[in-house]
């Protein structure tokens, strides 16, 4: 049997400015869940202080994307190994944003994960499919391809470092999210079509994750923890979340 530790991280996106970064990162030093690992991910020029405040607890920190290369003329770029100089243990990849905002496809976001896994540093692979998607019954073939194509540089001793958000576009930002019952489908999908070979990946959920609506998605089978973009920005409720997330699945039985 396969022993997955939960995974909480946080995505701040692009909110706040230094002097909230750091209440927030006070408010959360402390945090400790007794059977799992908490995780924020700050914007770029607010790592240094995460690491300041952070380093010696049990919270780690990370960033919100990383270039796709190495090194070199690649103008408002941030490289791999700069993360690691700031101690990042995680980075999200793939985010929905940036595939829209910033026109990440697939192929990029492979060379982002390459990037992070040469650095040691590990990816939460961001998937999700829109509204039209979803309506149109092709969800599973959409985060199918998506994945294909995210993990097509990675070798098999990469997924133990590797975890992966399923976040349905439509439940992003919205104050509603997807029921557990279409997440708990999603998890048994994405199970079913790692197979053995990927049953360390981490897998969670995020789009509109709240404490009031945490303990629901803890109860499910396959699912290893949460993204959580706004609630992350209030240190109570992040603490919540964490701590209600942690306590429930230590009730469930852990599956293979
Ligand atoms: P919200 O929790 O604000 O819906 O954001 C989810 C998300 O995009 C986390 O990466």
């Amino acid at each position: 049997m396969t022993q997955r530790i939960p995974l909480i991280a946080g995505n701040w996106k692009m909110h706040g400015d230094r002097a909230r970064a750091r209440a927030l990162l006070d408010a959360l030093k402390p945090l400790s869940p007794a059977q799992g690992e908490v995780a924020v991910c700050v914007p770029y020029p607010y790592l240094e202080l995460a690491q300041a405040v952070l380093g010696g607890s049990a919270v780690a920190w990370g960033a919100q994307n990383v270039a796709e290369w190495e090194e070199g003329a690649h103008t408002g770029e941030v490289a791999a190994s700069m993360l690691a100089e700031f101690g990042c243990g995680y980075v999200i990849v793939g985010h929905s944003e940036r595939r829209r905002e910033a026109s990440e496809d697939d192929a990029c976001i492979a060379r982002k994960l390459a990037q992070a896994i040469r650095l040691d540093i590990k990816p939460i692979l961001c998937i999700g499919e829109t509204l039209a998607q979803r309506q149109a019954g092709s969800t599973h073939a959409v985060l199918q391809a998506q994945l294909h194509g995210a993990l097509a540089l990675l070798d098999s001793t990469a997924l133990t470092r590797l975890s992966i958000a399923y976040e349905p576009v439509w439940a992003i930002g919205q104050g509603q999210a997807a029921t557990p019952a279409m997440v708990g489908d999603v998890i048994t999908a994405l199970r079913a079509m790692f197979g053995e070979a990927g049953a360390s990946v981490r897998l969670l959920y995020g789009g509109s994750v709240s404490a009031a609506n945490c303990g629901d998605f803890a109860a499910l089978a396959g699912l290893d923890g949460l993204l959580v973009g706004g609630a992350s920005l209030r240190g109570d409720e992040f603490t919540a979340i964490c701590q209600r997330f942690c306590t429930r699945r230590e009730g469930r039985s852990l599956p293979a």
